[in-house]
């Protein structure tokens, strides 16, 4: 069977990468194209996970826009494709590069395998352009791997047949078992690991959550680790409303294991990431979702807090959490571990 991957983000590595080396386990040597959507944020995984791209699309450009990076995508994948003619192409998620390569597959004919199928807010412009994405790879797509029950009852209800959809869980927790805990030390201090890089969040919401950032910062006994994206609307609202702070340490992208046992130490997680979502819960951690939307509801109210990008808000959720000191045990509800040797079980069927 031939089998091709395409990735070009971040997130798409991480949660594809178990996948891959699953195929490998089993005799097979899947293509794997990478857009290169992304750049130094892809460089360390590649080895980490012990994966090679087969092509390397380079797409990415300072500040892209969508329809270019799209344009760009599609186009390369389609030759890409049309050379190989997998018998399947497997995309993850939401991303410009997941819509690419499934637009490309479906144009060339090639049956297209959608994991983390079915995710949805309903709203298109939250996330933007995920949600979009996501809908679009799901009318086009042969089979839609879900990580949980209410992904499916969303596929269903759009009308797509109960037998292409599998409930399987997320890649991505499969990959935490590449990653060696490192140990934690006590502390006097409380920690905070925050992301941020949403683009329905650039503008007034970010300047509201870097608002609310400033705050936690001169609160006291509070140290935050920001490894801050290199998206240049990131940067560019936190040189302008994030005030320098001793109590904030902005760093570049951890790589990845450093940023897991990063989560670990964390006594709370401020994030807009959807991987993160997925991954705090698993780790027992509670994650403050810096978003007005979220398609991860299955913690929400139990591990996982939606704050918006109300300040106030943000402050209030964040300062409770970590004077009530919960324990929050470790949450299997988006994956096991395990979602990859499934996922390869029903493609060999
Ligand atoms: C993209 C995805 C988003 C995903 C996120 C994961 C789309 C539309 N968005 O958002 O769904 O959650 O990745 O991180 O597909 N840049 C670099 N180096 C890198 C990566 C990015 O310099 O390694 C900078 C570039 O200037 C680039 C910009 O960030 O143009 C934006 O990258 P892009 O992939 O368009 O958007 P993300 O915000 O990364
Ligand atoms: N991550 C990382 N280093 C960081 C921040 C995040 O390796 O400095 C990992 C994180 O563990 C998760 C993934 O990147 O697996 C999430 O990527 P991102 O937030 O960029 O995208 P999203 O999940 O929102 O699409």
């Amino acid at each position: 069977m031939k089998l091709a991957f395409v990735l070009g983000t971040r997130p798409e590595i991480i949660k594809m990468a178990p996948l891959i080396q699953e195929a490998y386990k089993r005799g097979i040597s899947p293509t794997v194209i990478n857009t290169g959507q992304h750049r130094e944020l892809l460089y360390p995984l590649w080895d980490f996970f012990g994966i090679k791209a087969h092509y390397n699309l380079d797409i990415m450009r300072e500040g892209q826009d969508l329809s270019n990076t799209f344009a760009r995508a599609i186009s390369s994948i389609s030759q890409v494709l049309e050379h190989h003619n997998p018998d399947w192409t497997f995309v993850q998620g939401d991303t410009t590069t997941t819509f690419a390569g499934a637009t490309a597959a479906y144009y060339n004919k090639i049956k297209v395998a959608h994991i983390e199928a079915g995710m949805r807010t309903h709203d298109l412009f939250s996330p933007y352009p995920e949600e979009g994405n996501r809908q679009m790879v799901s009318r086009i797509a042969d089979s839609h791997f879900c990580a949980t029950p209410s992904n499916r009852d969303a596929l269903i209800s759009e009308g797509i047949a109960q037998d292409k959809i599998y409930v399987v869980g997320n890649t991505g927790l499969d990959s935490m078992a590449y990653v060696k805990p490192s140990d934690v030390e006590a502390k006097k201090w409380k920690t905070i690991l925050l992301t941020l890089h949403r683009r329905e969040s650039f503008g007034k919401g970010i300047q509201n959550i870097l608002t609310a950032i400033n705050y936690l910062a001169d609160y006291g006994g509070i140290k935050i680790i920001f490894p801050m994206h290199p998206n240049p609307n990131v940067r560019e609202a936190v040189s302008k409303f994030l005030k320098p702070s001793e109590a904030i340490n902005i760093c570049r992208p951890l790589e990845y294991p450093d940023f897991v046992n990063k989560m670990r130490e964390a006594d709370v997680i401020l994030s807009d990431s959807g991987g993160v979502q997925e991954e705090a819960p698993f780790l027992g951690k509670p994650v403050v979702v810096l978003r007005e939307k979220t398609e991860r509801t299955e913690t929400i109210g139990k591990s996982s807090f939606l704050a918006g990008f109300d300040a106030a808000t943000i402050i209030n959720k964040t300062v409770s959490l970590l004077t009530e000191g919960k324990i929050f045990q470790p949450d299997f509800v988006y994956g096991d571990g395990k979602s990859s040797q499934r996922i390869l079980d029903i493609i060999n069927k």
